[in-house]
């Protein structure tokens, strides 16, 4: 298995960007801390193996930190992920950013054990903003990862 690879995505990208964040999630909105986006519109890296894409990182650059709107790998446990949240964290330094956050929900306990394991702190946590944001997405599941009832965001964070 060759070397992850991560690079800007390009106009031509916008399919598989498509492709994956409705794999993932549905499709391209994704609501967190109450804002809407619409994850195929933003500026997004895509990790690569052998030539194939092994993961989707969005993300949107606020105030003095930029912000993982939607992070996947397309096959688990083999270093995109890890390769995308690096990749994340030189773009916020090449915009000269102090931080970088994101959100995920109080089922995902492979998602925190993995920004924790990568130096990423719990800032926040939001009782109900997930039962909020399924009112405006009804696709959001009742159930998430571990049939751990899903409620609750989390905030994480990264100094940079
Ligand atoms: C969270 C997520 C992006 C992590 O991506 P990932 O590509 O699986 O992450 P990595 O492969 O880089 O790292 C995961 C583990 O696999 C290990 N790993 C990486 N490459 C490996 C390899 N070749 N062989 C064995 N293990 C490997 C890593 O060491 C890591 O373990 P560690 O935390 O103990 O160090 C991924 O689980 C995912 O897409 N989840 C679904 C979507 C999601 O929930 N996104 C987050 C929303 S907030």
């Amino acid at each position: 298995m060759g070397d992850v690879y991560v690079r800007r995505a390009v106009e031509s990208d916008q399919e598989t960007i498509e492709r994956i964040l409705t794999d993932s999630w549905g499709g391209p909105i994704v609501i967190g801390h109450g804002v809407e986006f619409n994850a195929a519109r933003l500026p997004a890296l895509l990790a690569e193996r052998d030539g194939a894409v092994a993961g989707l990182l969005t993300y949107h650059l606020d105030g003095d930190a930029l912000e993982i709107v939607s992070i996947d790998a397309t096959a688990r446990h083999t270093g995109a992920g890890t390769a995308l949240l690096r990749a994340a964290a030189g773009v916020a330094r090449e915009h000269g950013l102090r931080r970088l956050w994101l959100i995920t929900t109080n089922d995902n306990l492979d998602a925190l054990r993995f920004y924790q394991r990568r130096g990423l702190r719990i800032v926040a946590v939001t009782p109900g903003a997930v039962d909020a944001a399924r009112e405006r997405k009804p696709s959001i599941p009742e159930i998430g990862a571990y049939r751990i009832p899903l409620h609750d965001e989390l905030t994480l964070e990264l100094r940079l």
